[in-house]
């Protein structure tokens, strides 16, 4: 009876704070005490652009875009503070955050620091692009979020639909191939879509920072036990088909678990590996932002590629794929197929928990072309987006790899 007790809490803790790496920021500080945490949601009736960026003093624009399944993505464009994008447009490059985070994830530390206000400032055509689910993105056109079927898709759709939808939209109002940077869950729907689409013609170079195609590697022992313990199918059986941190029983929860019954100061680090170079003053900051909601199903079919070591469609069972995709096995999603010509730079980090070294490797190995790769052995899984060093560290490399590229081929 104990024992499943045990396992209850494991998995109840586990749910909560897998992922959910803005709270365990928070969690590392000494005063923590989720009461006191600004979790309140930013106005829903202000753009990203109003709220984040233009207040910076840079120029943008918000723009709809419909993927094929009816879900309205927005995207933002983001020009430099001096330039003038209709009359000298620089190379379109489109950032595609990670999972439980949306498009502002690219804006929130200073003008100095934050790779969406750099790209810009160099010259750069800023696309900011935000999956179905996330804030920034405005619904179905006939689904509502209480629906259970609105949270019926997992990453695969965000690479094959929304990724695919954001690219073409791009490329239609620019008439430019694009540069590509994702993160995390950015990465897997990049190379997901790149793998299984023609829509990498429309990309010029794309770079990866903490690539995931295979998770079979994973180390971060929470992620570990919530696997084991089934969770994913846990949650769904349950009936809870959004996954929403900020939800009133989620602070509750996380507030009374951490409450005492476990050390959180080392939650962050078991999840998502130690990051070296968070600002723990910005923090309440980052919070008015994120998270973002995602799915069920998504976390599903992520803990379905560390249980199996795949990289592969969602698993339905035999007979639900053999209806889905007319075989018993998920399709795998085959890497060697992304074109050799195709220019990729990686970014990885030694402390990374999630974006393993020996999944890198099986990543790099199977691709035809040979990435750039940049280690950089104290970065964690959350380093390269929010780190204040990051500038150095890693957006200068990245933007020299893009710029040895050439200006983009416009046609
Ligand atoms: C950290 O954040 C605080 C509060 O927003 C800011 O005043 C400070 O300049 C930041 N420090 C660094 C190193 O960016």
């Amino acid at each position: 009876m104990e024992k499943a007790v045990e396992v209850v809490v494991v998995a109840v803790v586990t749910f909560l704070c897998f992922f959910f790496t803005f709270v365990g920021l928070v969690i590392g500080r000494s005063d923590f005490s989720v009461a006191e945490f600004n979790l309140h949601r930013r106005l829903n009736s202000e753009g990203l652009c109003s709220q984040l960026i233009q207040p910076a003093g840079y120029p943008c624009s918000e723009h709809i875009t419909q993927t094929k399944d009816g879900y309205i993505l927005g995207l933002q464009r983001v020009s430099s503070r001096s330039g003038d994008i209709e009359v000298n447009p620089g190379p379109p490059i489109l950032l595609q955050h990670g999972l439980f985070q949306g498009g502002d994830a690219w804006f929130l530390n200073s003008e100095e620091q934050s790779l969406g206000f750099i790209l810009a400032d160099q010259g750069f055509d800023v696309w900011v692009g935000n999956v179905r689910g996330t804030r920034w993105s405005h619904g179905h056109i006939s689904l509502s979020e209480n629906d259970k079927e609105f949270w019926d898709w997992s990453w695969q759709e965000l690479a094959l639909n929304d990724l695919t939808e954001m690219i073409n939209y791009i490329y239609s109002i620019t008439n430019s191939k694009m540069y590509f940077v994702g993160h995390s869950q950015g990465t897997i729907m990049a190379l997901a879509a790149f793998a299984r689409t023609d829509i990498v013609d429309k990309v010029d170079a794309a770079a990866l920072l903490c690539p995931i195609s295979y998770l079979g590697h994973i180390s971060a022992q929470f992620v570990l036990r919530a696997v084991g313990t089934h969770l994913d199918q846990m949650i769904l059986a349950m009936g809870i088909h959004q996954l929403n941190f900020r939800s009133d029983i989620g602070v509750h929860l996380i507030n009374s678990i951490c409450d005492g019954h476990i050390d959180c100061n080392d939650l962050l680090t078991s999840l998502t590996g130690k990051n070296c170079c968070f600002n723990n003053s910005h923090v309440d900051f980052y919070l008015e932002y994120e998270p973002h909601p995602s799915s069920s199903k998504n976390l599903n079919h992520l803990f379905q590629m560390i249980r199996k070591g795949k990289f592969a469609m969602y698993d339905y069972g035999w007979w639900g794929n053999l209806k889905q995709y007319g075989v018993f096995q998920p399709p795998a999603f085959d890497l060697s197929s992304i074109p050799s010509s195709l220019p990729i730079w990686m970014g990885y980090g030694g402390n990374d928990a999630l974006a393993d070294v020996t999944d890198l490797e099986q990543t790099v190995n199977e691709l035809e072309s040979k990435p750039e790769l940049l280690y950089l052995e104290s970065y964690g899984h959350i380093d390269f987006v929010l780190s204040v060093e990051a500038r150095e560290d890693v957006y200068n490399h990245m933007i020299d790899f893009f710029r040895s590229w050439g200006k983009s081929s416009s046609s």
